[in-house]
């Protein structure tokens, strides 16, 4: 039996063991708020339909798979085009497998039976997808559960599960979103343990690009290295979003390696480099910005605005606990960015009257973080009753709640000197009038500097889960050692 076919998920050598009791796990979870729900009846049955297997556009060649989230999150079945049942009074699932072709067999290897599928995802039932209507009906529920409901970071909605013969049931489609999100939004200790090795791996990676990292480097290659260490290493064959390489003014653009700039720069003796990347293992993901000069040394203005980040970082870390809210904690950072910025003179003036006129999202565009989990923007942000909060940059945050023991976030502050937002404050006489032009001048181009941290909210505190260097002498350090000075990073001087 190969390493991933027992009763966890396993790639071998030092990977990590993902047991398939974790998913049991998250399904009990799911039905006992169901159960605990006044309209939810005896005998309901969730229905959850896992991702499809697609090609690329009109031709036969397969896209790598990846399994949609929630399905992942109760199952953790990793082929394509399954179903997934779980009778919410008991508890038991039934996993719906394709009947393959037999010249699956030729082209794609064994075809397991459905014992096999049973054992290895530790489930009550496994049948075929071509069975569902007449199994559903042998269980003679009161209705089934689908999946419908927005993602409030894409706007999307969630693909609800359908199959032939789905009329003959009674169907809901409102009351399983809210409660499975609920779930997702808390992270169990299993669920844990995934993102503290995905974190660690993903962090090791960042180490190798800033011990390789040399001017006259392509982004991409750095891009490169960072993949095949989390996928030689950590087993993660996919990266958990677009790695964004952003070297010189490139840092400044919030999601630069996309299609249209596609981390093809060379990077340049004197570029600042801001490297947001995270690998994914088992659908769990890290989310982590390093930001360092190419050249591994800070010039003084580097290292004014690298510090400024890591006050606003480290000012959220010392808050962060359960009970506190999240839009508050963006207030902290923005203010402690903007008491920095007026310390190195970009910005004059009182940094109250600074906040009135919104002059923080003009460095920091984006919120100060976001949930993180089996997607990298985690579901949960904006459940019934948290609101959005209509203001600059605020309104970008993908959560505005209070925080609670076992959510897993990311704290990313950052400045940037973005052209277009520059030039729009510039010439807005509320905001002008708190901008030093001529020391600003001295930053256009120098792009920008993000410190992205995953933690999980504790009652007392948060756990930090992501290791890298983070204080200027700790970069410094471990770059000049890779290029064989003496100096080391001691690990745990940049935990909490
Ligand atoms: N890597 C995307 C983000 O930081 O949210
Ligand atoms: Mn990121
Ligand atoms: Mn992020």
């Amino acid at each position: 039996m190969a390493a991933s076919e027992g009763p966890f998920f396993w790639l071998g050598n030092e990977t990590l063991k993902v047991p398939t009791a974790l998913f049991a796990l998250n399904r009990t979870r799911l039905c006992d708020r169901l159960r605990a729900k006044s309209d939810v009846q005896r005998k309901s049955i969730v229905l959850l339909q896992g991702g499809e297997q697609t090609n690329r556009y009109c031709t036969d060649t397969g896209v790598l798979f990846r399994q949609e989230s929630y399905f992942h999150w109760a199952f953790g079945v990793t082929e394509a085009d399954c179903y997934g049942a779980i009778e919410v009074d008991t508890g038991d699932a039934i996993l719906f497998i394709p009947r393959l072709p037999e010249s699956y067999a030729v082209w794609m290897g064994t075809i397991y039976p459905p014992e096999f599928f049973k054992k290895k995802y530790a489930v009550a039932e496994v049948r075929y997808t071509d069975e569902i209507s007449t199994v559903l009906a042998s269980k003679n529920p009161s209705v089934l559960l689908t999946l419908r409901g927005v993602n409030t970071d894409s706007g999307s909605v969630t693909r609800e599960a359908s199959f032939e013969g789905i009329s003959q049931f009674t169907v809901n489609n409102t009351i399983l979103h809210p409660e499975i999100v609920e779930c997702r939004v808390i992270k169990t200790d299993m669920e844990l343990e995934v993102l503290r090795y995905a974190n660690k791996i993903s962090s090791e990676a960042h180490k190798e690009v800033m011990k390789a990292i040399k001017p006259g480097m392509k982004e991409y290659e750095l891009e490169s290295l960072f993949q095949h260490y989390c996928y030689t290493r950590g087993g993660m064959r996919h990266v958990f979003y677009t790695c964004i390489c952003g070297s010189g003014n490139n840092s400044s653009v919030l999601h630069y390696g996309h299609a249209g700039a596609p981390n093809d720069k060379t990077v340049e003796d004197g570029d600042m480099c801001l490297f947001d990347m995270g690998g994914e293992y088992h659908c769990y993901g890290a989310d982590i910005t390093c930001s360092f000069p190419a050249n591994r040394k800070f010039t003084a203005d580097q290292r004014a605005i690298y510090e400024a980040v890591l006050k606003s970082s480290r000012a959220v870390m010392q808050a962060v606990k359960a009970g506190v809210s999240w839009p508050d904690m963006h207030r902290l950072a923005d203010r402690v960015n903007l008491q920095e910025l007026k310390k190195i003179g970009i910005l004059q003036g009182s940094v109250d009257d600074m906040v009135k006129v919104h002059l923080g999202a003009v460095f920091m565009p984006h919120g100060l973080g976001h949930f993180l989990g089996i997607d990298v923007h985690d579901v949960g942000g904006y459940p019934e009753g948290v609101e959005r909060i209509d203001l600059p940059a605020l309104r970008s945050l993908r959560t505005a709640r209070v925080l609670e023991q076992g959510m897993v976030l990311t704290i990313e502050p950052g400045i940037y000197f973005i052209d277009h937002l520059l030039d729009q404050a510039l010439v807005d006489p509320v905001q002008a009038c708190f901008i030093n032009n001529s020391v600003l001048s001295r930053f256009r181009r120098f792009g920008g500097v993000r410190i992205e941290d995953d933690i999980v909210v504790t009652a007392s505190g948060m756990e930090l889960l992501t290791c890298v260097p983070r204080t200027v002498e700790e970069i410094e350090a471990f770059m000049a050692e890779a290029q064989g000075g003496t100096k080391s990073f001691d690990s745990s001087s940049s935990q909490k």
